[in-house]
């Protein structure tokens, strides 16, 4: 009996920690106070020589589903500017990041700059770069390969928060009503 009790507790807790980490991917809110936390906004402010945090974000709204990869975008839209206020040369989603994150005397593996950087990521909807896939167009070698970032979308890593806390939910009464049943049969 006492061994059935214990199952409730214990399901319930591994469905809540999937739940919550279906959930992991920061909110806008979140992703920005990272961001001003890591220091970026010592250029990335109004009046600064790079854009601010809300003109990124509506930028990257705005370009969402246009490019085929991130790589792409960077190219497209960001090399030049980098390398015009920067004298940087970036061709790649990681090389951004790399520049980026060194700016501010960090590491681009830092938590927070990979929790910025999987948000930008899903805002523009477009594939992280393959690790095995070289550079279309290597202007400079990347020195260090990154790991792929994991790009899973805002709102389908919700909708499955959604389905999961749903079935949570159901698990969950269902235990109950069967501990209800047992204890009541005794
Ligand atoms: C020394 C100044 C400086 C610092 C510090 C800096 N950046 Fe930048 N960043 C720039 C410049 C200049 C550009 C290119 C011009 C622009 O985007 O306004 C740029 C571009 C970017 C872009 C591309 C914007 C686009 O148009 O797509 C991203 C994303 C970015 N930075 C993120 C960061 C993050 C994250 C940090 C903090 C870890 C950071 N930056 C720190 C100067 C800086």
């Amino acid at each position: 009996m006492f061994r059935v009790l214990l199952l409730v507790p214990l399901v319930g807790a591994l469905l809540l920690s999937s739940i919550l980490a279906s959930l992991a991917q920061p909110t806008e809110a979140e992703a920005k106070s990272v961001f001003e936390g890591l220091g970026c906004i010592a250029c990335h402010r109004s009046g600064g020589i790079a854009k601010s945090w809300d003109e990124i974000v509506s930028k990257y709204r705005a370009s969402a589903g246009r490019y085929a990869s991130l790589d792409e975008y960077v190219r497209a839209e960001v090399s030049q500017e980098v390398k015009n206020n920067l004298g940087f040369d970036v061709n790649s989603w990681s090389d951004l990041f790399r520049v980026m994150s060194q700016l501010t005397g960090r590491s681009p593996d830092d938590p927070g700059v990979k929790t910025v950087e999987s948000y930008l990521a899903s805002l523009l909807g477009a594939q992280a770069p393959e690790v095995t896939q070289p550079p279309e167009t290597p202007v400079t070698p990347t020195p260090t390969p990154t790991p792929p970032t994991e790009v899973v979308r805002g709102e389908e890593r919700l909708t499955w928060g959604i389905v999961l806390a749903i079935v949570a939910i159901v698990v969950i009464v269902l235990i109950a009503l069967v501990v209800g049943l047992i204890v009541m049969r005794r």
